[in-house]
C-alpha cells in the first residue's frame, strides 16, 4: 500500500498533485511519501514485536539524509556498506550502536573508521577481512565486535545480479567452512565474535528462501554454543520484494509468521536489513514527455528522465509501472518504449509497454522507485543529478536540490601544462 493516487484522474502524492510539484519543483525529479515511508518502517517493525529485534535499515537502498533522518526517528540503525554511508548515518543521527557494516571488500581506513565511531559490529565477509580488522583494532588497542557472514548456499529465486547466498557468489564464508572460521576468529585477540550475519539475495517474492536459510543458520548457531562460542546477535539480512507489476510478495507478517518460531530458537537478539520493503514503493520518478517519434515499427515516448537516473530497467530489465499524471477517461492505448536522451539503446524505462496515447508535455510517473533510483543515478552524459522532494500531507519539501552544471565539474582540474594550450 503507497500513498499516490488518482483524485479526479489527477495523480497525488498524499495531497499534493504531482502536476503542480512538476510545476514548482521542474522534471526529472523523485518524490516520496513520509506517510508511505512511516508505515512501511512500523509494519516492518510490527511485525516482529515478539522477537528482541533491531531494524538496520539498508541504506543503499536509499541514503538521503531526511529519509535516514526520518528512519533515526522510527527507532532504526542502519546497514552500511561503505565509509560514505557510515558517514551519511552519522550525520542524519543514526546512533552508532544501531550501525552494522557489511561488505566484501572494507578499506582500513574504513574500518578504523568504524571503530572510532564505535559502531554495533561489522559483518565480516572472509579470513581475510577478519585479519585485516583484527589488525587495525590491534593497532588502536580496541576490540572490534563481529558478526562473521555466512553463506547458506541457498538460491533465493530472484535476479541473478541480486543473488548473493549461493555458493558462487563472492559474499559470505561457505557454510561448510564457517564452523572453522568461527574457531579462528574465536581465538583472534583483538576481535570478539558475537553474530551470525546471513543476507541471501533481494527482491524475495517468497518465504521458503528465508526458511531454509534460517534453519541452515539456527543450526549453525547451536554448534557454535556447543563448541563454547555463544552467540548473541543473529543479523537475518534483508531481501523482501515489493510488487512492481504482478508478485505477489508475502506481507511483512507473513515473513515474520514463518520465520519467528526460527528466530525464537535462536535465542538472539535479531538484527534485519529491510531496504526495498521500506521505500521502494514510497517513491516515484516524475518525468516529463519531450518527444513523441513513430518510426514505423515503434513507438518512442522520448522523456527528460534516463538510465542515469533511473538504472533499473537497463540493468535488470527492471519493470517499473509507468502512469500518467493526468488520466484521460477511456483514452485510447499505443504501444509504446520509454526512452530517455541518452546516448545508449539500453537506454530505456520500459519497452513495448502499453501506455495510454501520451503526447508532448504529458507527465508520467515512474512508480516503486524509491529504492536503488537515486541511489543508483550517475552524471552519465553529464546529466545533473535530479533532486529528491519529501511530501507529509499537504506540503513538500526539497530534500536535494538538482544538480548544477557547477556541480558537475566541481573537484576537475586542469593541469598547468595543458593551461595554455586553447
Ligand atoms: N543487507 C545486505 C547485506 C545487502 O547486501 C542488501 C542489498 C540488503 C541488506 C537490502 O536488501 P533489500 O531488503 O533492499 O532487498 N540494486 C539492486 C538491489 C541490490 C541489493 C544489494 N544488497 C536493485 O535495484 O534491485
Amino acid at each position: 500500500m503507497h500513498d499516490f493516487h488518482y483524485h479526479n484522474d489527477a495523480l497525488f502524492c498524499e495531497d499534493v498533485p504531482l502536476e503542480r510539484l512538476a510545476k514548482e519543483q521542474g522534471t526529472p525529479c523523485y518524490l516520496y511519501s513520509h506517510a508511505t515511508l512511516t508505515r512501511h518502517f512500523q509494519a516492518f517493525d510490527q511485525a516482529f514485536a515478539s522477537v528482541p529485534h533491531l531494524i538496520a535499515f539498508a541504506m543503499k537502498a536509499n541514503s538521503n539524509l531526511a529519509i535516514l533522518r526520518l528512519m533515526a526517528s522510527l527507532g532504526s540503525g542502519a546497514d552500511i556498506v561503505s565509509g560514505g554511508e557510515l558517514f551519511r548515518a552519522l550525520q542524519a543521527g543514526i546512533p552508532a550502536n544501531k550501525i552494522v557494516f557489511a561488505g566484501v571488500g572494507k578499506s582500513p581506513e574504513e574500518i578504523a573508521y568504524a571503530l572510532d565511531s564505535d559502531i554495533l559490529l561489522f559483518n565480516v565477509e572472509s579470513a581475510a577481512e577478519l585479519q585485516a580488522i583484527n589488525d587495525v583494532a590491534r593497532g588502536k588497542g580496541a576490540r572490534a565486535r563481529v558478526a562473521l557472514r555466512v553463506n547458506p548456499d541457498i538460491d533465493p529465486m530472484t535476479h541473478p545480479y541480486i543473488t548473493t547466498g549461493l555458493k558462487k557468489s563472492k559474499f559470505g564464508i561457505g557454510a561448510d567452512r564457517a564452523l572453522e572460521e568461527f574457531t579462528k576468529a574465536a581465538a583472534l585477540p583483538n576481535v570478539e565474535v558475537i553474530g551470525v550475519h546471513a543476507h541471501i539475495g533481494s527482491q524475495l517474492t517468497q518465504v521458503s528462501p528465508f526458511v531454509d536459510s534460517l534453519k541452515k543458520v539456527v543450526g549453525l548457531i547451536e554448534t557454535l554454543k556447543e563448541q563454547g562460542i555463544p552467540i548473541r546477535y543473529l543479523n537475518i539480512g534483508g531481501g523482501l520484494g515489493i510488487t512492481y507489476s504482478d508478485e505477489t510478495p508475502p506481507h511483512p507478517t507473513e515473513y515474520a509468521d514463518a520465520i519467528t518460531p526460527l528466530l525464537e530458537a535462536a535465542q538472539c537478539e535479531i538484527i534485519m536489513e529491510p531496504g526495498r520493503v521500506i521505500t521502494g514503493n514510497a517513491g516515484v520518478m516524475l518525468t516529463r514527455v519531450l518527444y513523441i517519434k513513430e518510426t514505423g515499427t515503434k513507438n518512442f515516448a522520448i522523456v527528460d528522465a534516463a538510465m542515469n537516473d533511473l538504472l533499473r530497467p537497463s540493468l535488470y530489465e527492471a519493470h517499473h509501472d509507468i502512469l500518467p499524471v493526468r488520466q484521460v477517461p477511456n483514452a485510447s492505448t499505443a504501444v509504446f518504449d520509454v526512452v530517455g536522451p541518452v546516448c545508449e539503446s539500453g537506454d530505456f524505462l520500459a519497452q513495448n509497454r502499453t501506455l495510454p496515447v501520451v503526447k508532448a508535455g504529458d507527465l508520467l510517473a515512474v512508480m516503486s522507485a524509491g529504492a536503488y533510483g537515486f541511489a543508483m543515478a550517475s552524471n552519465y552524459n553529464s546529466r545533473p543529478r535530479t533532486s529528491e522532494i519529501m511530501v507529509k500531507g499537504g506540503e513538500s519539501f526539497v530534500i536535494r536540490e538538482r544538480e548544477t552544471f557547477e556541480d558537475l565539474v566541481r573537484g576537475e582540474r586542469i593541469p598547468a601544462f595543458l593551461e595554455a594550450k586553447v
